[in-house]
């Protein structure tokens, strides 16, 4: 149904392009769970160098495994514990270059070298986080964090379901 073959020049150029290919994945589907697994798989697909990318929904205060590509991974997360907790307590994008020095870290899987996590807010509320790992220290940059921070605003409807059903071509 979807062919998206992202070989961008640049990281710019690159997430510009996911962030379309992920609008047109979720167009017109208030479902969440739906549109998560689409732009797990689309991310995991396009991105160099990852060995999870996924998402941890915000159930009664607490993260729970949303739909990934990648190894079976921790179920419940309480917020401010490990990387996605940051993110969740904060709301701010955490950007971890090695995680083997990141207090309180959440080893899921030992290959785990570098994590990049954005909190997904929609309506003043807490939905979830992207979780993006890789097992190559330092392999976030500025870019990346901007790229998914961008990436994430233009999906928060979709991934919060809160977007309005329409019609699907
Ligand atoms: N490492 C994460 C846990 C989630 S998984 O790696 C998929 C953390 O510390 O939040």
């Amino acid at each position: 149904m979807y062919d998206f073959r992202i070989e961008a020049a640049d990281k710019a150029t690159l997430y510009a392009e996911l962030t379309d290919a992920a609008v047109a994945l979720t167009a017109g589907e208030p479902d969440a769970v739906a549109n998560m697994a689409n732009v797990a798989a689309l991310l995991w697909e396009s991105l160099p160098e990852l060995n999870w990318a996924g998402f941890y929904r915000n159930v009664g205060g607490e993260l729970v495994l949303g739909p990934f590509q990648g190894r079976p991974a921790c179920i419940r997360i309480p917020f401010g514990k490990g990387v996605c907790g940051a993110a969740a307590a904060t709301r701010e994008p955490q950007c971890v270059a090695d995680v083997h020095a990141f207090p309180g870290h959440i080893a899921c899987d030992a290959a785990s070298r570098s994590e990049l996590v954005v909190p997904i807010v929609a309506d003043g509320r807490l939905a979830g986080v992207l979780d993006l790992d890789s097992p190559v220290p330092g392999r976030f940059d500025q870019e990346d964090v901007s790229g998914c921070v961008k990436l994430i605003q233009r999906l928060e409807t979709a991934l919060a379901g809160m977007a309005e059903e329409g019609t699907r071509g």
